[in-house]
């Protein structure tokens, strides 16, 4: 790719997380550099503990660094404080969240959950309902659209779970061990999903995962290690899984 030519989706510069003061002080992310550019989909791996989270977090706006650098799509939004005012309306428009654990609202059915973001984004009910359809039909869940979330399989909450993500078409995703609670073909369809968007949307994608079956897939990887990255070509590998398995 290109990259002289494109502005990174996300920056990170020289980016710092202590948790607490004193002596109980965790440093968490030691001054971290990582840049992500549209269409990409990153690997970010590292053993337990050593960042991986608390970069999400920060990159996020969920939780707040402590010195660095965060500039998305050519904004800073983080440099010795917030320098946007609406944090909350920088998750909701510009990034999408994927959790291992799908965090579906439970009293909603499949297409309601995913309408919620759109809907709380100022976009008016019917439209928002035909967003949350064309993203679960993406995600090949449409069919299940008026269940409730006790009634879907687990790899069926996790794919809502992902349409929500994207319903409101975030230039960033950021996922946490997404393909966690999925056995090795679901975990190749999410990966499958998740270059499909960054292919057509120009979505900049982070991926962190311990899982062995999807790291060949990605073309760059960050490693993470004791707060800091250090980054490395990957495989780059074709995903073959059929997409709507
Ligand atoms: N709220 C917090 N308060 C204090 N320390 C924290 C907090 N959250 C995380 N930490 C510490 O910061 C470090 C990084 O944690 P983080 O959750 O980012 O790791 P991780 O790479 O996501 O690990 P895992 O693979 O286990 O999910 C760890 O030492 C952790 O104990
Ligand atoms: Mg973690």
């Amino acid at each position: 790719m290109d990259t002289q030519a494109v502005q990174p989706a996300i920056l990170l510069e020289g980016l710092r997380k202590t948790y607490g003061t004193g002596p109980a002080a965790v440093e968490a992310l030691k001054g971290v550099d990582m840049a992500v550019y549209p269409g990409e989909v990153v690997g970010l791996i590292g053993p337990s503990g050593s960042g991986k989270t608390t970069l999400l977090k920060c990159l996020g706006a969920v939780i707040e660094p402590t010195a660095g650098r965060i500039t998305l799509g050519g904004e800073v939004i983080y440099e010795h404080g917030w320098k946007i005012r609406d944090l909350r309306a920088l998750r909701r428009d510009r990034i999408g969240f994927i959790f291992q654990a799908p965090y579906l609202i439970p009293f909603l059915n499949a297409t309601d959950n995913v309408a919620l973001l759109p809907m709380l984004a100022g976009v008016s009910n019917a439209h928002a309902r035909q967003r949350a359809l064309e993203m679960l039909t993406a995600l090949d869940v449409a069919h299940r659209g008026a269940a409730q979330v006790a009634e879907l399989s687990g790899g069926e909450q996790q794919r809502v779970s992902i349409a929500r993500a994207l319903a409101n078409k975030p230039p960033i995703i950021l996922a946490d061990e997404p393909t966690a609670p999925l056995d090795s073909q679901r975990a190749l369809t999410v990966v499958t999903i998740l270059n499909q968007l960054a292919r057509e949307y120009r979505t900049a994608i982070i991926v962190v995962t311990h899982d062995e079956k999807i790291i060949p897939t990605f073309k760059r990887i960050y490693h993470i290690r004791d707060g800091r990255t250090v980054e490395q070509q990957g495989e780059g590998r074709e995903v073959v899984a059929a997409a709507n398995a």
